[in-house]
């Protein structure tokens, strides 16, 4: 195990210092976020000692259920899907600090009755009454349920010496620029910008934090991070699994809207942004924001050159038959949603200039993965390149997301022994073995975050807009010049013929990660 030196990060001092007592309301207590990701990063912290001793959670839901008959359904979520084991003690200590109140959210009295049980459960575990209202629930309930808590006085005003009242939403943001708009704007009717902290998991994810130092608290890299030395990055994102039990939302999403305009979009942004000058959240945001307005707009027939979209057909996969995407539950058997999509992009400023992002991403491929790759540029044809048969594989810098987060570096090597014989080889780094514990949770840091009030990782208003506003001009191009039938990968194939022609067509060829 690698020993580990230096100091705490700034960010971190920070977020241990500020992380305030609170309670946390969960709209959507009883979905599927909450029992798999929510609970158990709560439960998390709790063991870590890193929540505030004084907190209290809330789940808020249709379902009647007891707080006992709630506690036992979350207890499954902990078994299945926590970074570490249930432990009894622990459980029972968290448990009394976690509650449950049924109702629907177009109904004012539910606002009314989680008002007079915040009272209460703040009074009993003398709380300070911050509140954190995290929206676990459909896109078409946040106009309703914002509007409930503001009507039941819940929402306190930002930047005055009352508690707080900070409120989580998740994707999807909308579907296009239009209805981004209409949620923002939804929200801003009851929250002040400095209040909503627009979640990507993505960002919370330590590999993704690791980025920024990678770029910014080394000397080697930034001097090469630009044109002159890189010759393309390829951002890959591929999924094992098939569209399951999401068929219904996939159906309406896509690979587009679900991966790129989002999680890929912050990979891209991570990579290609300017040193900030600060690490202030909104220096750091604005600088994401730069690349995002940087970006090319692909539209109109122009669609049909830069991106590529498919669908995985029916295969046999490990012995076992799986469907093609129009044969799957709950699918049209006439559907054009992409279940792949691979793009070309240009950040047309001046360190990227001429630089292609390859961005791909795609359910149904060969394992779950995601990585971003960094290759510089070939060198020159001379010395050990003389052969132009065989030219040496350039460098490259790989940062894998997930799963086995690290990086790993390509350089050329000599082999050992009296011929001199050259080969790349592979300085690996990887966190679970250099540091030995598995990473926190994204969504562990992030619920940190927000109780610190560190908005750093969230997504501002005019970013996610931004980035609608890009694929959207993708969206409108795909609709007007692109083909009925789509292209077809087999299940558990990297992807269409289609997609390799875009970035071979260039000399250039997709990684395998
Ligand atoms: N699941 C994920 O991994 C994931 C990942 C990223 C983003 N998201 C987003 O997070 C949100 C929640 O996802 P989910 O998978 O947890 O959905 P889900 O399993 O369907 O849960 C939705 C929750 O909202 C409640 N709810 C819905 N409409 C309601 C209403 N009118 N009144 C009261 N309660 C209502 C449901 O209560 P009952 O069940 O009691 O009816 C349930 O607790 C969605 O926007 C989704 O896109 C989810």
């Amino acid at each position: 195990m690698a020993e580990i030196q230096g100091k705490v990060s700034v960010s971190e001092a920070k977020r241990n210092l500020r992380a305030q007592p609170c309670t946390l309301v969960i709209f959507g207590g009883s979905g599927d976020l909450a029992s798999r990701k929510l609970i158990p990063a709560v439960y998390n912290l709790l063991l870590d000692g890193a929540l505030p001793p004084d907190y209290a959670v809330i789940g808020v839901g249709r379902h009647q259920m007891s707080d006992t008959e709630f506690h036992a359904s979350l207890r499954e979520g902990i078994v299945k899907h926590s970074r570490q084991p249930l432990r009894e003690d622990r459980w029972k200590e968290f448990t009394s600090r976690l509650f449950y109140l049924a109702g629907e959210f177009d109904d004012a009295g539910t606002f009314q009755e989680l008002k007079a049980r915040l009272e209460k459960i703040e009074r009993q575990l003398i709380l300070p009454g911050h509140r954190i209202f995290y929206l676990a629930i459909p896109p078409t309930s946040i106009a309703s349920t914002s509007q409930g808590l503001h009507q039941a006085g819940l929402v306190q005003p930002a930047n005055n010496s009352a508690p707080f009242s900070r409120v989580i939403v998740e994707k999807p943001i909308g579907r296009d620029l239009a209805s981004a708009q209409q949620i923002n704007s939804t929200l801003s009717k009851v929250f002040d910008e400095s209040q909503i902290f627009r979640i990507d998991h993505y960002l919370g994810k330590e590999t993704v934090q690791n980025l920024l130092v990678l770029r910014f608290a080394n000397g080697i890299f930034e001097p090469l991070w630009n044109h002159k030395y890189i010759d393309h990055v390829q951002i890959t994102v591929c999924e094992e699994e098939g569209v399951g039990t999401r068929a219904a939302y996939y159906e309406e999403a896509g690979a587009l809207r679900d991966m790129v305009q989002n999680h890929i979009l912050q990979l891209l942004c991570l990579v290609a942004m300017e040193p900030p000058w600060s690490l202030d959240p909104d220096v750091v945001r604005n600088t994401r924001l730069e690349v995002l307005r940087s970006l090319r707009p692909i539209t109109g027939a122009d669609v049909n050159t830069y991106t590529v979209r498919a669908q995985y057909s029916p295969a046999v996969i490990k012995g076992v038959e799986v469907p093609g995407y129009r044969r799957e539950q709950r699918v049209r058997p006439d559907s054009t949603t992409e279940t792949f999509v691979a793009l070309k992009v240009f950040v047309d400023n001046w360190r990227w200039a001429g630089v292609p992002f390859y961005l791909r991403t795609g359910k149904r491929m060969p394992k779950r993965t995601t990585e971003i790759a960094v290759q510089f540029r070939h060198i020159p044809q001379i010395l050990f390149n003389a052969d132009l048969a065989s030219p040496l594989e350039p460098n490259l810098l790989a940062l894998r997301i997930q799963p086995e987060e690290g990086f790993s570096f390509r350089i050329i090597s000599k082999l050992p022994g009296s011929k001199v014989q050259i080969h790349p080889v592979n300085m690996d780094f990887q966190y679970g073995t250099a540091y030995g514990a598995a990473s926190p949770e994204a969504y562990e840091r992030l619920l940190l975050d927000v109780m610190a009030g560190d908005a750093t990782l969230f997504m501002r208003r005019d970013a996610v807009e931004a980035s609608w506003e890009w694929v959207t001009g993708i969206l409108e191009g795909w609709q007007k010049h692109g083909t009925k039938w789509l292209p077809e990968y087999s299940a558990g194939s990297w992807g269409p013929v289609e997609a390799d022609r875009l970035i071979e067509e260039e000399q250039r060829r997709w990684r395998m990660p």
